[in-house]
């Protein structure tokens, strides 16, 4: 028995921090699209140079080519008791691709988090996010700065911007998504799985918000621990 969960939400909604506490806290592997292709770009591999020329535009990847890295990254032994997918699905086309490749393995979406968030604090995340070089941890310069400036507190690591983090850049990565993403939450909203989450509140507070939620669908193999 598996358990699969969607994190859903525009840029900078919390959907990257909340996706590692949630993997930590539960025996479900955190698969992001976004972090995969990152990761194909440090790999300098051609995968890694596409998703870059739409990524710096704040466009999306083409379909086609996110549901065959999403779906080759799930046939992993790691993704056997489940998967908690961030960015993933963004379009219809994707969350149909998902939907029948669960289906064709006896699998399915259980439940999916949607964390709302209003564009001014969103804005604002994005802008002042740093990302670790080494390992990934985030920081924001607005809510809780490194201690040492532009240094991971968990590692000792470089901090860097994103490319696509800029203001305008930000602004464009919105807009796609209200054209594109948004209309997926009635698309689950139809199915009876999406569960609404206010990600403006602090992060612990939203963290056992979707701990709760998960609960209500999560088999017993893979529930939360203490
Ligand atoms: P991706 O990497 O998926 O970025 P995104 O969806 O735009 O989301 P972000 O990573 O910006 O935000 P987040 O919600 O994870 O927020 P975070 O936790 O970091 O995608 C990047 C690009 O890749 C796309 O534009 C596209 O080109 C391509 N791509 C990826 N997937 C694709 C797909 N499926 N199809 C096509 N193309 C695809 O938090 C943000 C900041 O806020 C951080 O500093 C954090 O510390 C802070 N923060 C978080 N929560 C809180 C809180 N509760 N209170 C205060 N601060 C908080």
């Amino acid at each position: 028995m598996t358990t699969n969960v969607i994190l859903l939400g525009p840029p900078g909604a919390g959907k990257g921090t909340q996706a590692k506490t949630l993997a930590e806290r539960t025996l479900l592997t955190h698969v992001a699209s976004g972090d995969l292709f990152r990761a194909a770009l440090r790999e300098g591999t051609e995968l890694g140079m596409l998703a870059k020329s739409y990524m710096d535009r704040g466009e999306l990847v083409p379909d086609e080519v996110v549901i065959r890295m999403i779906l080759e990254r799930i046939k992993a032994p790691d993704c056997e008791l489940g998967v908690i997918f961030d960015g993933f699905p963004r379009t219809r086309e994707q969350a149909v691709a998902l939907g029948a490749s669960m289906a064709a393995h006896n699998s399915k979406i259980d439940g999916v988090l949607y964390l709302s968030v209003p564009n001014d604090v969103l804005l604002r995340r994005i802008a002042g996010r740093q990302t670790c070089k080494t390992c990934g941890a985030t920081f924001n310069i607005y809510y809780f700065p490194s201690h040492k400036p532009g240094i991971c507190d968990a590692c000792g690591g470089k901090l860097y911007q994103r490319s696509d983090d800029s203001m305008e850049t930000a602004q464009h990565r919105l807009d796609v998504y209200f054209a594109q993403t948004m209309p997926l939450i009635e698309h689950y909203q139809r199915q009876a799985i999406l569960y609404e989450i206010d990600g403006q509140r602090e992060i612990t507070w939203v963290n056992e918000a979707m701990l709760r939620a998960l609960s209500q669908f999560m088999v017993t193999s893979a529930q939360p621990k203490e």
